[in-house]
């Protein structure tokens, strides 16, 4: 059987994740290597996800991307260094009866057509990065069948595209380890626990109106390491105890020790920020008035019932138990006047209305599994791609 006029395709899916340990700095800004270990949860593909086609053809001139049907430029360093780790890791292509198709040697003649896009609006401010490159990763890794070295090696790979990419390769609660060999091959994503009896666990994702110019994780961070005293304190003093304190919370089921460290955390990334110079402010006076309320929400119910984290943005991110839900949404809802809330797909009623122009939109999610495989041929629904390997949709 000959494969030579052939497009070969896949198409996969990938989680966002929010860190609940944060990652914030590099000691080697070349491999994406951090200064510190970090900790996140992945959230459940089937309510914010990216899915990639990657299609593959000796005929196509040219590697070339496509986000959300617009064609973007793929020769960025980090997409660049990705795709090499990838074709140098390829395997062999079988059939199902072990007939080789594909030698591992061919695939350096193929280019790839690669076609993603996102269900949740990039206007809406969520950190789409991470997922976005674990998903590329991942799509390529499994066109090429691609072999591990070492395990974790993919994750290494992913780092190398935006470091909090390598977590989205992993589903439940995952581990960032920070690593010590220079040449970054320990510094690796790992499951650290299955989330299986984290399932009452929801997220809701508050989005807040933003004007503002926001500077990029990636030069924000820069800047930190540069003048931040608190962010080397952090990252050595805080950060090692923290992390150990957040592992026993997850294992003794302890909500109460996971939303407080959740919250420290995020305040302490803030602080770091604000350590900055010149200074960085993600917060907008709507992320702090949502801090204020998740305090004095517990503070009326008399425990630790809801927490809050922040990413680089002033959009919050609400950890609580499934049966706390109703009355935190219903309290939101006082203060902040009535918003659309998207729940296992459904979006409510008030959708066509929001009456609050302090958080417009909200998603209640909940823990998630890893990556996903959903199609191995170009003519599968699930493909983005059109029969000769271009997008179905353009804009
Ligand atoms: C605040 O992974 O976007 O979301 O490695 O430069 O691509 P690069 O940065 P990125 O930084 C994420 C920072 C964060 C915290 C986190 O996700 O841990």
């Amino acid at each position: 059987m000959s494969l030579e006029n052939e497009l070969l395709s896949v198409t996969c899916t990938a989680p966002v994740n929010i860190a609940l340990i944060k990652y914030w700095g590099k000691r080697d800004e070349e491999k994406i290597l951090p200064l510190n270990p970090s900790l996140s949860i992945t959230l459940d593909v089937d309510d914010l996800r990216t899915k990639t086609t990657v299609v593959a053809s000796k005929h196509f001139d040219r590697d070339r991307l496509w986000l959300n049907g617009k064609e973007h430029d793929i020769s960025s360093k980090r997409m660049q260094t990705c795709i090499t780790k990838l074709r140098q890791g390829a395997g062999d292509l079988r059939s199902d009866d072990g007939t080789l198709l594909i030698a591992k040697e061919e695939w350096k003649h193929y280019r790839f057509h690669i076609i993603s896009e996102n269900n949740f609006p990039t206007a809406a401010g969520l950190a789409s990065s991470a997922s976005g490159l674990a998903c590329f990763v991942y799509s390529i890794s499994q066109l090429l069948c691609f072999k591990e070295t070492f395990p974790g090696e993919l994750t290494t790979i992913a780092r190398q595209g935006s470091g909090s990419a390598c977590r989205s390769l992993l589903g439940g609660f995952v581990l960032w380890e920070c690593g010590i060999a220079p040449d970054g091959t320990d510094s690796i994503a790992k499951q650290m626990d299955t989330g299986d009896k984290w399932k009452h666990l929801r997220i809701v994702i508050l989005i807040v109106n933003d004007q503002q110019k926001k500077t990029s994780s990636t030069a924000g961070m820069q800047t930190s390491v540069q003048t931040s005293d608190l962010l080397k304190f952090r990252s050595k003093e805080v950060v090692p105890v923290q992390l150990s304190r957040m592992r026993d919370a997850i294992k003794e089921e302890d909500f109460t020790t996971l939303a407080t460290i959740t919250m420290q955390e995020s305040n302490q990334f803030h602080a770091c920020c604000l350590d900055t110079f010149p200074p960085i402010f993600y917060l907008t006076d709507v992320s702090k008035e949502i801090i204020q309320f998740v305090h004095d929400y517990n503070a009326k119910c008399g425990g630790t019932f809801v927490a809050y984290t922040f990413d680089a943005g002033p959009n919050a991110v609400l950890l609580t138990q499934d049966e706390n839900l109703d009355k935190l949404v219903a309290s939101l809802y006082q203060r902040f006047g009535f918003f659309p809330v998207t729940r296992e797909g459904v979006t409510s009623s008030v959708c066509e209305s929001p009456q609050s122009d302090q958080i417009i939109r909200s998603i209640v999610t909940k823990i998630g599994e890893g990556p996903r495989v959903l199609a191995k041929s170009i003519d599968h629904e699930e493909s983005l791609a059109t029969k000769d390997g271009k997008p179905k949709f353009t804009i």
